[in-house]
């Protein structure tokens, strides 16, 4: 096994609060075994582009509580070319680096998995992302954050919301997975959910508003996530407009401001605790994974797995979100 000298850290794709965290974690623990670190900013793009920092413990002092990243974050198309990677293998090589930690989600590791493959660099990923929606982690760095954030909104938009009578409709982020949405929905006491995972739920919210109806009851909220099939907040409330004139609808979107954020505890806990895993795990040989924790134990899952197994949401929570509707 080479020895490693020089760790390059980086965080990539859509930020999450706790890379923060993350970074700070992957730096001391780096230093406390005399292994120096690079940041590499703005991810991928700052690899290719050759924009490279030494980070010491004192560079990472009081960001913790920080959300965005300080390393900056971006999404690039050259990284997805073979010249662009050779470029950021040419650059790590001349910096004298020898492993990567990556911090981000899907995307992120898509990328480290062709790198490690083509290259050879050891790599270990950290999950981080608001989504949740990695396979091999119970809960990723910024998702508890992201929520906390919803259920903060859902709880203000409840209180206009009965003031008025009004169906709100809440948009909240997750391309491909409900995960915020579901637990949003739970936590901030939602009528009714729509996951891109479920496809009967436009004629289940149908039944559902009949009902209500029938009652006079017109005060409901509706989680709505951004990758659901009937298209997000705005397209739904065209349809119900149509079908219920008798619902006096609104819709707000939550969008960036679910990204952002001073992280909860328990993000910074998860944060500190993957990054510092990261380290020790290279530092043990291991390469081309994600370390996430299941059952509060730290595991390591192979970023292919990690990519391409699909993480289920929780039917129990699922069946909550059902019973608890009054
Ligand atoms: O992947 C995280 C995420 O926040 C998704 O939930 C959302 O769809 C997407 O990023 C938005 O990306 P961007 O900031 O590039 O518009």
């Amino acid at each position: 096994m080479k020895q490693i000298n020089k760790i390059g850290v980086f965080t990539s794709g859509g930020d999450s609060p706790g890379m923060n965290a993350c970074v700070r974690a992957v730096v001391r623990t780096a230093q406390k075994h005399d292994v120096e670190v690079v940041g590499i900013k703005e991810g991928y793009k700052g690899m290719v582009a050759g924009y490279f920092e030494k980070l010491t413990s004192f560079d990472v002092a009081g960001i913790i509580q920080r959300g965005g990243t300080i390393l900056r974050s971006s999404r690039c198309p050259e990284f997805k070319t073979k010249e662009g990677r050779q470029q950021a293998y040419d650059n790590c090589k001349n910096q004298g680096i020898d492993a990567l930690v990556a911090i981000g989600g899907n995307g992120t590791f898509t990328g480290a998995l062709y790198f490690e493959e083509e290259f050879g660099i050891p790599t270990i990923g950290c999950p981080g992302t608001i989504d949740n929606d990695l396979f091999g982690t119970d809960y990723t760095i910024g998702f508890d954050t992201a929520c906390n954030t919803v259920v903060k909104a859902i709880d203000q938009i409840r209180e206009t919301a009965a003031s008025h009578n009004r169906l709100f409709l809440v948009e909240v982020m997750g391309r491909d997975s409900g995960f915020i949405a579901l637990n949003g929905c739970v936590a901030g006491g939602g009528e009714a959910v729509m996951l891109p995972e479920q496809h009967d739920d436009l004629p289940r919210l149908m039944q559902f508003l009949d009902e209500k109806s029938q009652h006079k009851i017109y005060s409901n909220i509706v989680v709505v996530a951004e990758g659901d099939e009937a298209g997000g907040a705005i397209q739904l409330e065209k349809v119900i407009k149509k079908e219920y004139p008798q619902y006096d609808v609104r819709s707000t979107i939550l969008g960036h401001l679910q990204r952002g954020g001073s992280p909860t505890c328990r993000d910074r806990i998860l944060a500190s605790t993957l990054g510092y895993h990261a380290v020790e795990a290279l530092l043990k040989g291991k390469r081309n994974m994600m370390a996430g924790e299941i059952n509060n134990k730290v595991v390591l899952t192979s970023f292919r797995d990690s990519i391409e197994k699909t993480k289920a949401l929780n039917t129990d929570l699922l069946q909550l979100s059902e019973i608890l509707v009054a």
